[in-house]
C-alpha cells in the first residue's frame, strides 16, 4: 500500500515553537508506523514562503525578501534534521518546480471557467492571510481568528467559485465520515459550508511577493493568494506540472493540520481538487492548540516554548512522549514543566525503565545475561494472553490519531510484566531451585518490552531502538510481522546491558537555576568503631536508585472531610508545593478526626498513578506506621516548606 501524509508548510516569519513542533512530531509518527508496518510511505513537510506576511517580515528586518526566506527555511530544515524527522522531501514554495505547478493547476481552473475575474471589496487580515466578510469582523474591524487589526482592501480580483462546490463538498463530508479528524470537528466544518460560500478572492494587487499568474494570464498586477499557492504544494511535491513522478501517491492518507487551518484544508482544498479532477485526500487531521502555562504562547508575552531548548534539556524523545501521550487529538495541551517531568518520572523511569533494569539484571544475575529456549507459555499463559489483548486492541487508537490513548493502552503492557515479577518473584524460584521458572519471567519481560519497543518505536525511535539492542533484535517490518502480526515469541536472546534510558527528573530543567551551596571543608570523621561485614540478607535488597524512585514529598493538609458511608476514609486536599493541591484519599478516618488533621503536614508519595477510592480520585498516600496498638502518620518533627522532597541522609 502506499501511504503519503504531510504537515503543514510553515510560514517562514519565525522559528519553529513547540506547536509546529507537535503538527510534525505526529505526522512523523504516523510515517514511521506506516513504514515498520511495509506500506510504502512519501512523507512531505517544508515552508510556506509566499504572501504579505512574509514580505512585511523581510522589510522589518532590511533584507531581500528571498533571502530572509532562504534564512528561516533553513532553520525549520535544520530543526527537522536535528530532531531525525523522517521526511522524504521537504518542499519550498519559492522553488521553481513549485511555482510552475502551481500555474498549471491555475490554467486548469481557469479553463474550466472555474476562475473568473472580478473586483474584492473586503477586508483582509495579513497575520492570518485570510479574506474576511464584515459580517464576521469582531467589532466591525477586527479578525475573528487572531483578533488582530484588518486592512481594507478594494482591488481588482480573479475569482475562484468556490460557491459551486458548495453541495457537492456537502455530499462529500456525508459519504466520508472520517475524513475530517477528529470525527467532533465535522460539524464545525459543515456548518460553515452550510452558512453558504462566498467565491475566493485568489490573487492579489497591492504586493509582490507571492506565484506570478500563467503566462498568457499575467499582466504584470496580479500574483497568486498565498493560500491557492500554498495548498497546492501537496501535489506539487509530488511532481505535479513537472514529471509527475511521484503522482501515484496521490491522494494523501493523511494532512496533518492545526485547528486554526482546517478550514483552508476541509474546503478550500477539496474544491480546487475537484475543479483539478483530482481524487480528495482520505483524511484530514486537525488537532488542538497548545498553551504554556495555560496562557496562549506569544514573542510579547515572552512565554514561547522553543521545542529545541526543551528537547535539550529533557530529551527529544521524551518531549515526543510527552506530547503525543499528553494531549486527546483534538483538544488544547498545555506545556507545563510539572506534568513534563510526572510523565518522565511515573511512566518512563517507573514504568517502562524500571522494567528494562528488571530484565537486565536478572538476565545478569541468574542466567549471566543468555537466554535459550525457555517455555514462558507453561508459566506465563495467563500473561501472554493479556498482552496479546493489549495489542489486538492497540491499531485503531493509533488510526484514529488517539495517540494518548494508544499509549496509555501500550503502558498495559509494562504493569503486566511489573505485575508478573512481583506476582512470580523470580529471586524465591531461582533459591528453590527452580530455574525454568524463574528464567520463563524473565523471557516473558523480554517479549513485552520487544513487542512495546515494535509499537512505540514511531513515537520513540531511538530510544526502542536501544531497547531493541539490549534485547538483541532489530525493530524492522520482519520483526513487526514475526512478533506482532504472527504473533511470536522472541527465540533465543542475549541481553546486553543498556545505561538507564529515563533517569529521573527532580527539578524543572529549564529557567533559572536553583543558586548553588558554597562547598565547605569537610569535617574529618571520628574514629568509630562498627560493623565491617553486612548482615542484611542479600536478597530483594533495592539499589539507591530503585529508592528515589518513590517521590516522597512533605505536604500540608489544607482540607479534610468524611467520604460519606466510608468507614475507614477521608478526602483530603493536601499542598505538595504544585499549582493545584492534591486530592488524597487516605484510610485513616478510624485514627484520625477530619478537624484535626487540617494545618497538620503529612509525607506523600507524590509518584504513585492515581486510583478511585469510593468515587473518589485519590492522586496519592500518605506515609504511616502501624501495629496492634494503632497507627500514627509520619510528619517532619519541624514544619518544612511544602512540597520539600523526604529523601535519604
Ligand atoms: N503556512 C500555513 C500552513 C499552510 S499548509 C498548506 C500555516 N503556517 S504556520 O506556520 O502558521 O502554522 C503551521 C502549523 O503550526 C499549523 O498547523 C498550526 O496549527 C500549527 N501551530 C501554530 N501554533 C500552534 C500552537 N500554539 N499550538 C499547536 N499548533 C499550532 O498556518
Amino acid at each position: 500500500m502506499k501511504n503519503y501524509i504531510t504537515t503543514p508548510i510553515y510560514y517562514v516569519n519565525g522559528e519553529a515553537h513547540i506547536g509546529h513542533a507537535y503538527t510534525t512530531f505526529i505526522a512523523d509518527a504516523v510515517a514511521r508506523h506506516s513504514r515498520l508496518k511495509g506500506n510504502e510511505t512519501f512523507f512531505l513537510t517544508g515552508t510556506d514562503e509566499h504572501g504579505q506576511k512574509i514580505e512585511e517580515s523581510a522589510k522589518k528586518f532590511n533584507k531581500p525578501t528571498q533571502e530572509f526566506a532562504d534564512e528561516i527555511s533553513k532553520t525549520f530544515k535544520d530543526l527537522w534534521d536535528e530532531f531525525g524527522i523522517s521526511y522524504d522531501y521537504f518542499i519550498r514554495t519559492t522553488d521553481e518546480d513549485h511555482k510552475k505547478g502551481v500555474q498549471k493547476a491555475f490554467q486548469t481552473m481557469y479553463d474550466k471557467s472555474d476562475i473568473y475575474k472580478g473586483n474584492y471589496e473586503g477586508h483582509y487580515c495579513i497575520s492570518c492571510e485570510t479574506f474576511f466578510p464584515e459580517t464576521q469582523l469582531i467589532d466591525g474591524e477586527f479578525c475573528p481568528d487572531c483578533g488582530k487589526a484588518t486592512n481594507v482592501v478594494k482591488e481588482e480580483s480573479f475569482f475562484f467559485k468556490l460557491s459551486k462546490y458548495e453541495d457537492k463538498l456537502l455530499a462529500y463530508y456525508e459519504e466520508h465520515q472520517d475524513f475530517i479528524l477528529p470525527k467532533s470537528r465535522r460539524n464545525e466544518v459543515i456548518n460553515f459550508v452550510k452558512g453558504g460560500l462566498h467565491d475566493l478572492s485568489i490573487t492579489r494587487t497591492t504586493f509582490e511577493w507571492g506565484v506570478k499568474l500563467p503566462e498568457g494570464l499575467d499582466d504584470g498586477k496580479h500574483v497568486m493568494y498565498v493560500w491557492l499557492d500554498a495548498l497546492l504544494n501537496y501535489i506539487t511535491a509530488l511532481g505535479y506540472g513537472k514529471d509527475e513522478k511521484n503522482m501515484d501517491f496521490w491522494p494523501a492518507n493523511i494532512h496533518m493540520v492545526g485547528k486554526d487551518i482546517l478550514r483552508f484544508h476541509a474546503i478550500y482544498w477539496p474544491a480546487f481538487l475537484m475543479s483539478l479532477d483530482l481524487p480528495l485526500p482520505k483524511h484530514i487531521g486537525a488537532h488542538g492548540w497548545w498553551t504554556r502555562d495555560g496562557e496562549k504562547m506569544s514573542k510579547s508575552k515572552g512565554n514561547v516554548v522553543l521545542p529545541k531548548e526543551v528537547a535539550d534539556a529533557y530529551g527529544l524523545e521524551n518531549l515526543r512522549y510527552f506530547m503525543l501521550r499528553e494531549v486527546p487529538f483534538g483538544q488544547d495541551g498545555d506545556f507545563s514543566q510539572r506534568a513534563f517531568i510526572d510523565r518522565i518520572n511515573s511512566d518512563l523511569s517507573n514504568d517502562l525503565g524500571n522494567l528494562l533494569n528488571r530484565v537486565i539484571g536478572m538476565s545478569g544475575k541468574y542466567s549471566n545475561f543468555e537466554i535459550n529456549s525457555v517455555d514462558v507459555q507453561k508459566y506465563h499463559a495467563k500473561e501472554l494472553n493479556e498482552m496479546s489483548a493489549v495489542i489486538a486492541n492497540l491499531e485503531p487508537f493509533f488510526d484514529n490519531l488517539q495517540t494518548h490513548r494508544y499509549l496509555e493502552e501500550l503502558w498495559k503492557l509494562f504493569s503486566i510484566g511489573n505485575k508478573a515479577i512481583e506476582e512470580h518473584a523470580p529471586w524465591v524460584k531461582m533459591k528453590n531451585n527452580q530455574e525454568d521458572q524463574a528464567l520463563a519471567t524473565v523471557a516473558l519481560i523480554a517479549n513485552i518490552l520487544a513487542k512495546a519497543s515494535l509499537m512505540l518505536n514511531c513515537i520513540m525511535p531511538t530510544t526502542t531502538s536501544t531497547i531493541a539492542d539490549a534485547l538483541n533484535f532489530e525493530i524492522n517490518t520482519e520483526s513487526y510481522k514475526d512478533l506482532i502480526l504472527e504473533k511470536n515469541l522472541l527465540k533465543t536472546f542475549v541481553i546486553k546491558k543498556v545505561p538507564p534510558l529515563f533517569p529521573r527528573v527532580e527539578e524543572p530543567l529549564m529557567g533559572q537555576p536553583e543558586p548553588k551551596e558554597e562547598p565547605t571543608e569537610p569535617e574529618k570523621p571520628k574514629k568509630l568503631k562498627g560493623k565491617k561485614e553486612s548482615t542484611v540478607e542479600e536478597d530483594n535488597l533495592i539499589t539507591i536508585d530503585q529508592f528515589f524512585e518513590t517521590s516522597l514529598r512533605i505536604g500540608t493538609i489544607l482540607e479534610a472531610l468524611e467520604v460519606p458511608k466510608s468507614k475507614k476514609l477521608l478526602l483530603l486536599k493536601v499542598d505538595v508545593g504544585e499549582k493545584e493541591p492534591r486530592q488524597i484519599v487516605a484510610g485513616i478516618k478510624e485514627y484520625y478526626s477530619a478537624e484535626s488533621l487540617v494545618d497538620t503536614q503529612v509525607c506523600v508519595v507524590n509518584n504513585l498513578k492515581p486510583a478511585k477510592l469510593m468515587g473518589f480520585l485519590s492522586e496519592g498516600m500518605l506515609l504511616a506506621a502501624k501495629d496492634k496498638e494503632g497507627l500514627s502518620l509520619m510528619r517532619p518533627e519541624a514544619p518544612r516548606k511544602a512540597g520539600s522532597s523526604v529523601g535519604l541522609i
